[in-house]
């Protein structure tokens, strides 16, 4: 049966769309009537065969999506589910090496090594000095207030804490920061006309990053230090990343770990600020379960897609080998069969098996625990420097086809 609630031609995965709003309803309207559903895209660049995607929208499909690589390749995942309108094809050779598009078992190699930056220990030592950016990002942001006390919640807080944990994680020196950011920054949000990042914009400071990473990995070849790039990168004979895995490493740590963690600092900002009992509540208690309750909240990754590896069946439907499957993490973390009263804004609900950090599987999100770490230091920051915030004008969106994104949320300090 055709979901009567989805208008012809409606494409969850159009900039326009999620430049409004996410679409909340059409996915509740799917997740009842037709959980696995074809939708009709324009036809991709030349080559490209396909004319749409499934757009998986029940949390246990997006599980089982998530979590059978063999029958789902991620080789093609990327965040733009229209990749034709970005994506050329020799754009595709590239994305390859990048490990979210890999699949095992080159993917299970790169994985293993990678994941020795990110244990528990790793993350741990980073706290004391997020913990002092957190505090003087807050501070900065209250000196730099208009006489009203008004500021950019987005450019004045929630940008800078995602960056300066990436730089801390491989270490950056300080001088070069700026540098880093601006690449990064650039190659994000091209979608947003407003931004005037044009691709090639995006292509370069992708080049730029990518060849400065591999410069460190080189350097720390010839003399390994006590980091995380030595730890990597170090004797590339015994299984360690080549200097330029480490450079397409970087660069996705740079668009995984920045616009997401940021998203989630802003959408967690204001959810707390529209539910005062809740903001109320983090100032006294500051339960560690608020940073898992934003992510399900915000979901700043509405959806990854997968490309079917062979014919199969899911939610009822046949789907063909070959076919894009979109995994709607949005529609996943609202799902009532799965969680108690969805659109309520809980910071103390336990259990919270969202996947708002992806489905599960092989490539979930590396950087969970320092994206976690952020929002709880960053809040911990606001609730002790300016307990009395408040919203002083709507949130302004980002015009995106993946990213639940804010570009500008005015807020006020007494
Ligand atoms: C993968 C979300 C923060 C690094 C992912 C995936 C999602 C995601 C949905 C894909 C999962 C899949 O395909 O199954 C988020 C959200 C974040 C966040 C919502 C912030 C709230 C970070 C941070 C870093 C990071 C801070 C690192 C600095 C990565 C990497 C991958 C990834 C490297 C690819 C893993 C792989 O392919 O094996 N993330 N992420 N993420 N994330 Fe995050």
């Amino acid at each position: 049966m055709p979901c009567p609630a989805l208008p012809d031609g409606f494409d969850f995965t159009d900039p326009d769309v999620l430049h409004h709003r996410v679409p909340l309803p059409e996915f509740a309207e799917l997740r009842r009537s037709e959980p696995v559903r074809w939708i009709p895209q324009q036809p991709g660049v030349a080559g490209f065969e396909d004319d749409g995607y499934w757009a998986v929208t029940r949390h246990a499909d997006v599980k089982y999506v998530s979590t059978h690589p063999e029958l789902f390749s991620s080789f093609l995942n990327t965040a733009v589910i229209r990749f034709n309108e970005h994506i050329q094809r020799e754009q595709i050779e590239v994305q390859r090496l990048i490990m979210l598009n890999m699949d095992p078992p080159e993917h299970t190699r790169v994985r293993q090594i990678v994941q020795r930056g990110f244990t528990p220990r790793a993350i741990r030592s980073l706290e004391d000095a997020l913990r002092a950016r957190a505090a003087s990002i807050v501070a900065n942001a209250l000196a730099g207030a208009a006489p009203d006390g008004s500021f950019d919640f987005v450019t004045q807080v929630a940008c800078e804490l995602p960056l300066q944990a990436i730089a801390e994680l491989i270490g950056v020196p300080q001088e070069d920061r700026v540098k880093i950011f601006d690449w990064s920054n650039k190659m994000v949000a091209y979608d947003d006309p407003e931004y005037a990042i044009t691709e090639e914009i995006g292509a370069e400071s992708a080049t730029e990053l990518i060849s400065y990473a591999m410069n460190m990995a080189a350097d720390r070849k010839r003399c390994p230090a006590k980091d995380i790039v030595s730890t990597l990168v170090a004797a590339e004979d015994q299984g360690n990343l080549a200097s330029d895995e480490f450079g397409f490493f970087v660069l996705l740590l740079a668009v995984a770990g920045n616009e997401t963690t940021r998203n989630a600092i802003t959408h967690g900002m204001h959810a707390l600020l529209t539910h005062p009992d809740q903001w109320d509540l983090y100032k006294r208690e500051r339960p560690r379960t608020t940073a898992e309750e934003i992510v399900r909240w915000a979901t700043p990754v509405v959806a990854f897609q997968r490309t079917a590896t062979q014919d199969t069946e899911l939610g009822g439907r046949r789907i063909r080998k070959g076919d894009r499957v979109g995994v709607f993490y949005s529609s996943a973390n609202n799902d009532p069969e799965v969680f108690e009263r969805p659109e309520v804004f809980d910071i103390t609900r336990d259990p919270n098996p969202h996947l708002g950090f992806g489905g599960g599987g092989p490539h979930f999100c590396l950087g969970k625990s320092l994206a976690t770490l952020e929002i709880d230091l960053i809040f911990d920051a606001i609730a002790d420097a300016m307990p009395d915030l408040r919203l002083a004008g709507a949130p302004r969106r980002l015009r995106s086809a993946w990213l639940n994104g804010v570009k500008e949320l005015q807020v006020a300090h007494a």
